[in-house]
């Protein structure tokens, strides 16, 4: 049999144009947290959307629990493209040189979920979003998580109690200073290390909303908690921006539709995940959970505001005054 070679370039271009057609997009999603937990959960929830969106043009592939990064890991793998998207805590933001973010885990700086959904959805985090861009990131949202509470193996009443106490940190300078301020020693240390370094004394204490402490069990490894609510933890789910601008303009629109239902989800589950983590920490027996007094949380509360103008000069006064004013 013999072919033309123009019959024989039609086919190649034909098998050329097929592999096309199917290439996949594949985005690596990265995170620290059990699959369990509005963070796991909402993650899930854009990988389905997106595939759906798209009609299989995107992969998303979730890796949870710190399978293939730590804290530190991930932000340096999405800045050199191992991984394409990633939602680390706002307190993790620091290190990568953009300190504002800090402004988020300032003490008490919300009552409510109310007042900080009026500075994630508000022109403060559409230009904290933007101070990303530099360092060749893209910020899509904000998810939520929760209130955090301090646990310990002792009771956590009175002031005096946090005192002399090692906690287990995030990355953030605010944070460390929360815990001077508490005459406590801050230690910063990756989430997927925690449970090991409360088990093994390393550290004695530590910070977090109900569904990370139930979902990591360190309810089996701390006798107390105290249902403070002196801070609050949340995300920014944040992109490779060499990644996103590169995607054709149709499939980054259909992936941004997905994260908007993505992000509606992750706030609407995220009050409801929290109050049950705590509910089965109580049914576990193993903790003892204590509310404190409104006078042991003002006490608390007037020891830890003034880390507010401690911190001010690292994280701007101007982002201070813009949440003061923005939450009344
Ligand atoms: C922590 O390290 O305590 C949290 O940032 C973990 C997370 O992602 O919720």
């Amino acid at each position: 049999m013999r072919f033309s070679i123009n019959s024989i370039l039609a086919c190649a271009l034909l098998a050329a144009g097929a592999t096309v057609a199917h290439a996949q997009t594949v985005i690596k999603f990265s995170h620290v947290v059990a699959q369990d937990t509005p963070k796991g959960k909402a993650a899930e929830f854009f990988a389905k959307k997106a595939g759906e969106l798209t009609q299989g043009k995107v992969k998303v592939e979730v890796y949870a629990n710190s399978a293939l990064y730590k804290d530190k890991e991930e932000m340096e793998a999405l800045q050199l493209g191992s991984v394409q998207m990633l939602a680390p805590s706002l307190a993790k933001f620091g290190p990568l040189g953009v300190k504002e973010f800090e402004v988020f885990d300032l003490p008490f700086i919300f009552d409510n979920r109310d007042e900080l959904h009026k500075i994630t959805t508000g022109p403060v985090g559409a230009g904290l979003m933007k101070k990303l861009q530099s360092r060749g990131i893209t910020g899509l949202a904000f998810w939520d998580n929760g209130f955090k509470d301090f646990s310990a193996n002792r009771p956590l009443h009175a002031v005096a109690d946090y005192k002399g106490l090692k906690y287990r940190i995030q990355s953030s300078k605010v944070l460390e200073e929360e815990i001077r301020a508490l005459g406590g020693i801050p230690q910063v240390i990756a989430f997927g290390e925690t449970y090991q370094a409360l088990q093994t004394g390393v550290v004695d204490a530590t910070e977090n909303p109900p569904s990370n402490f139930y979902t990591q069990k360190m309810h089996e490894v701390q006798k107390h908690v105290s249902l403070t609510k002196h801070g609050y933890l949340g995300y920014a789910v944040i992109v490779n921006k060499k990644f996103w601008d590169g995607l054709p303009a149709d499939v980054r629109g259909q992936l941004e539709d997905a994260m908007r239902q993505a992000t509606a989800y992750a706030n609407q589950i995220a009050q409801d995940e929290n109050d049950q983590a705590m509910e089965a920490v109580r049914k576990s027996g193993k903790t003892t959970i204590y509310t404190p007094t409104a006078e042991e949380r003002a006490a608390l509360k007037k020891a830890l505001v003034p880390v507010h103008d401690k911190m001010s000069g690292r994280i701007g006064k101007d982002i201070i005054q813009e949440v003061y004013k923005a939450t009344g």
